[in-house]
């Protein structure tokens, strides 16, 4: 008998169609857009700056003065009388003393300003000046010694405001340049809207693209791109006119001078260089699909709520937005996208509103949108939100939206252990093709390891082998400047000059350029063993905490629920950890139960909080700092109730439902552990469960999809485990023939090794081609791999 392991993929039985599976998520994080993405060379390029974006910020953050040859000046801001009122500031050289030279220099981001030896570089500005119109302004690139690597020379003729443009042609290479502009003369020089753009863009693009981020996106083959965000999406006021408002879309076109600056919620500036715009020529550059995410009239980090009497022009905006992209030129704001150059439609088939809200008010407001936007667009995927946990009450509530208001989508958000992947490999096998469609928004494994990237490859098999269920996915955050990191992990990481992409982004790479048209049907056969169940009883301590709060635990008991013994701690465990703390050393209070084979037992006690901005914090299952559960009450924002595993130092949120602690307030505190299944009550009423799986890792993680346009054949293979396997891959239901399988592989690397600016392609696909007769070939996958084979049949 042949026992061979075999992956039989039958040619002829397809399943679901793969649609729009796997793509990309941008969010100005991480300086993702200014400093990244936008290939604006100037920091502060309108001298709007302001400590509402950042506290150290000012209006001529990473300008300086210059006095060259004795000269002297003045350098100041004012905002009088400005270009343009959306960008009030404007700076003003006041010379006192022409020397050879003042005026001000720009540090540009990171080291620098990047240039090449031999390219070009599109400087321009708005200026005027009042006197000494014959004195020239001398535009000047430096590099890191102060010499000259570009230069130009401007006349201001004007006491108004003038647009004055010029290039520049570096003559060396170097990333740590500065943009100066000296002048002589006398009087007052004002500068605004200060720009430098390398010539060489993404396709070339004025406003553009820096190149090389961009070719790493588009070298994806990304199906969607969800924009802006994200947090930054909800985060901010409800006037539109703040610069601390909620993401408008409509403040984000036009002519960049009448863009306002805007305070990005990740604690910098934003300039909207980037805006709808550009987010929608890039996504027909590279050939995705856009999905805009819109507000929803609620910012639940801040508790503002859009009156549901004034939610007309948030309404408004979704579909404008529509019509921007949709609308013909004869439309009003398809004629706005066609005066702005791009006269055909951009096209959308998806809208999100909301991105991951928690809280009543924004499922309140949801349907309205979804209404308007249904009746005017019957056809447009309108996407729902389930908050950013992978389980419980606001999860839930997002769910029962959308199928009472029969969303397309619903987005789903996780950032989780590499183990809670493992555990969870099944999360959508029961998930209903008649139901809304998942939409993945935002998940990754803590981390850029190639581990990390092997367990999402697993993942993302699962993902397509529920293609009923699971309509788009994206891993995020997407884009990460080294030098201004505001979340790890990311996919791609980069500098001023130079990016690499993580191993996370040749997983989601090859997962995106081979993902193929409708999936095939897939058996394994003879498999080494399926795993034993291992999902051991949690064990280990329970430490009573507490972080930036000062909380009381008394009336503390633990009952083993199968014996009957109980513990009863007499103490009344007082902690404090908030600012006001005179000591810090007190902040746990630790039970041990690591002694004891309890498998089934209760903790109760009393809480209440007497100060500090969270609530109560107890570990338990608690192996060491690194290992343990948390049921955490009021954490951040003082509004949920989570239950957490922590594995390897990271945490995956099992559950969450909303829960604020008030102050001085007795709750009843009630912890039930049976086996892995854990329950949460407060004052007797359940609150959380949970079940926190151990891994199961299965011998083989697999699917298998056919390409319409080449019938190409594509079979994903992930072996998680260290051991090889060797299988015989069957392509049944097709005539022997000549093939080759066009084999793209990652392998052979340590499970904690990374990619970097030094070995940017230490992890990344191999790619070699095998040839075979007949219908079927041996495979050996390699412990520790992802391979992917395209099949190709060969004609004579
Ligand atoms: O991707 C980073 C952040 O994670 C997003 O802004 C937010 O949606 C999520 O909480």
């Amino acid at each position: 008998m042949d026992t061979k392991p075999k992956l039989n993929v039958y040619t002829q039985q397809t399943g679901a169609e793969l649609g729009d599976l796997f793509g990309i998520f941008f969010e100005d994080l991480n300086h993702a857009a200014d400093g990244g993405l936008y290939a604006e060379l100037v920091q502060n390029r309108s001298f709007e700056f302001d400590p509402v974006d950042r506290h150290d910020y000012h209006p001529l953050t990473a300008w300086e003065k210059v006095e060259r040859g004795g000269g002297r000046a003045s350098l100041s801001v004012e905002d009088e009388s400005p270009f343009h009122p959306e960008n009030p500031h404007y700076a003003v050289i006041e010379i006192l003393e022409p020397g050879t030279g003042v005026g001000l220099s720009n540090a540009g981001f990171n080291t620098g300003i990047p240039v090449k030896a031999g390219e070009n570089y599109l400087f321009s500005v708005y200026m005027r000046r009042s006197g000494s119109f014959g004195t020239p302004v001398q535009v000047l690139i430096e590099d890191s010694g102060g010499a000259v690597t570009a230069s130009a020379v401007i006349t201001v003729d004007s006491a108004g405001w003038q647009k004055y443009e010029a290039v520049l042609t570096a003559a060396s290479t170097d990333n740590s340049c500065r943009l100066v502009i000296l002048t002589g003369g006398a009087g007052r020089l004002e500068l605004d809207m200060v720009s430098l753009f390398p010539e060489k863009t993404y396709l070339g693009r004025r406003n553009g693209l820096r190149e090389d981020i961009a070719v790493l996106l588009a070298d994806m083959k990304p199906k969607f791109m969800r924009f802006p965000g994200g947090c930054l999406v909800h985060d901010g006021s409800l006037n539109p006119d703040d610069r601390n408002s909620m993401y408008r879309w409509k403040k984000t076109i036009g002519d960049v001078t009448s863009r306002p600056p805007r305070r990005n919620n990740w604690g910098y500036n934003q300039t909207l260089g980037l805006g709808y715009y550009e987010y929608f020529q890039f996504c027909e550059d590279i050939g995705a699909k856009a999905i805009p995410v819109l507000p929803g009239g609620y910012d639940p980090h801040h508790g503002r709520i859009v009156p549901l009497d004034e939610l007309g022009p948030w309404i408004q905006d979704a579909l404008d937005v529509i019509e921007f992209a949709r609308g013909d030129a004869s439309t009003e704001w398809g004629a706005v996208r066609s005066s702005l150059g791009h006269p055909e439609p951009f096209g959308l088939d998806y809208i999100a509103i909301g991105n991951e809200e928690v809280g009543e008010p924004f499922f309140e407001r949801y349907p309205y949108f979804h209404k308007a936007i249904k009746e005017r667009y019957p056809d447009m995927q309108v996407i729902n939100s389930s908050g950013p946990f992978a389980a419980g009450g606001e999860y839930e509530r997002g769910w029962a939206s959308a199928r009472e208001h029969g969303s397309d989508l619903v987005d789903e958000h996780y950032y989780q252990s590499p183990e809670w992947f493992l555990a969870n490999m099944d999360r959508y096998d029961l998930f209903k093709a008649d139901e809304p469609k998942v939409f993945l928004g935002e998940y990754a494994s803590w981390g850029n390891t190639y581990y990390n990237a092997l367990v999402e490859a697993a993942f993302m098999t699962r993902l397509e082998q529920n293609a009923h269920a699971v309509g788009l996915a994206c891993y995020a955050p997407m884009l990460c400047n080294v030098d201004y990191v505001n979340w790890k992990p990311d996919m791609i990481w980069f500098d001023n000059h130079q990016v690499f992409g993580t191993p996370n982004y040749y997983v989601q790479k090859l997962f995106m350029n081979h993902q193929g048209d409708r999936l095939l049907h897939i058996e394994a056969e003879h498999l080494p063993g399926q795993p034993e169940a291992l999902q051991q009883p949690v064990k280990g301590s329970i430490v009573l905490a507490a972080e930036k709060s000062a909380v009381t635990y008394r009336n503390i008991t633990l009952t083993n629920n199968l014996t009957g013994e109980r513990r009863v701690i007499e103490e009344i465990v007082e902690l404090d950890d908030t600012e006001a703390a005179a000591s810090k050393e007190e902040g746990l209070r630790s039970f041990p139960l690591d002694d004891t084979d309890w498998s089934d037992y209760t903790l109760k006690l009393t809480a209440s909080k007497n100060g500090g901005v969270r609530g109560f914090l107890i570990y338990f299952g608690m192996q060491d700092g690194m290992n343990r559960l948390n049921w955490e009450l009021g954490g951040w924002q003082n509004q949920d109730s989570i239950l957490s595993a922590v594995s390897g130092g990271r945490g995956s949120c099992l559950t969450q439902s909303l829960f604020t602690v008030e102050n001085d307030t007795d709750y009843e505190l009630e912890l039930h552990v049976s086996g892995r299944l854990i329950t949460a009550a407060i004052n007797g009423i359940e609150i959380n469960r949970a079940e926190d799986r151990l891994p199961e890792i299965q011998p083989l993680y697999y699917t298998a999809s056919v390409e319409d346009l080449s019938g190409d054949v594509i079979v994903k293979a992930v072996n998680v485990l260290d051991t090889p396997l060797s299988v015989r891959v069957e392509l049944k239901e097709l005539k022997a023939a000549s093939y080759t399988a066009e084999v793209h592989e990652l392998s052979g690397v340590a499970l904690d090794a990374e990619n970097s600016f030094a070995d940017p392609l230490k992890v990344s696909p191999s790619t070699r081609a095998i040839a075979f007769e007949g219908t079927g070939f041996d495979y050996d996958f390699p412990g520790q791999s992802v391979t992917l084979l395209r099949i190709k049949r060969q004609h004579s």
